[in-house]
């Protein structure tokens, strides 16, 4: 199981503090729409700078007509990342167009479909899919892996099941981690790292808990002796 770090601070600056604290920990860095938005192309190069080593989640879930995603899609191709998501509900159309779009690529990033967001409660889940998550999620992530895509993102409530009805190398990043039971904060489905653990998740994404820590490094190295 791998750690990701969720770059959600309010500006680079304190993004780029967080990173300099934990540049000798072998962890990835994700990237979300804010700090993208924000900060750009320049920024991933940064990240690279202060170790190059670093890997990158460009967590941007796009979600749009497939040809547009594609296009999307190519253009990410360019930034070197590591890993990026899709909408799994953008549909199986979509996801076979952006994957068919990257087969010419040798070094083609991990490409994951979101399932639920884990700050959905079951019942704003049903209003927005009239269905449960967990048979959703499930639906999904079928629909992910018969797309070509090389796993999922979900809550680790749903990472065994996931698991269990495609492969075992079929990967799930689960945000809505609290490594040690800290506060939910908006995440309605939260687990602990040893919960992760158990339901074979691959990568675990964790915010609040480092970011807003007064030592960073040493809630790392906890989650990171623990994994
Ligand atoms: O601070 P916290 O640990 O809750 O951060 C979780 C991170 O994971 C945030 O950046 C959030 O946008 C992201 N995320 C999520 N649920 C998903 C996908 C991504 O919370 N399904």
């Amino acid at each position: 199981m791998e750690l990701c770090v969720a770059l959600d601070l309010p500006t680079k600056e304190e993004n780029l503090a967080l990173i300099e604290k934990i540049k000798d920990y072998d962890v990835w860095l994700k990237v979300g729409l804010r700090t993208y938005i924000r900060d750009g192309e320049s920024f991933l190069q940064a990240i690279k700078q202060i170790n190059p080593d670093f890997k990158i989640f460009l967590d941007l879930k796009l979600y749009d007509i497939p040809n547009t995603m594609a296009d999307a899609a190519e253009s990410i191709m360019g930034l070197g990342v590591d890993m990026f998501n899709v909408h799994a509900s953008a549909g199986r159309r979509a996801m076979t167009t952006v994957m068919q779009r990257l087969e010419k690529y040798e070094n083609r990033p991990i490409v994951l479909a979101v399932t639920a967001l884990t700050s959905f409660s079951e019942e704003e889940f049903h209003a927005v899919y009239e269905s449960s998550i967990s048979q959703k999620a499930d639906q999904f992530a079928k629909d992910a892996m018969q797309s070509g895509l090389d796993g999922v993102v979900c809550s680790a409530f749903e990472s065994a099941s996931i698991k269990n009805i495609t492969n075992e190398d079929f990967m799930t990043l689960t945000p809505g981690i609290r490594p040690f039971g800290e506060d939910a904060g908006d995440q309605k489905r939260v687990a602990d790292v040893n919960f992760a653990k158990n339901a074979l998740v691959d990568f675990i994404v964790v915010g609040r808990p480092i970011y807003q820590a007064k030592k960073p490094a040493e809630v790392i190295a906890k989650i990171l002796a623990q994994i």
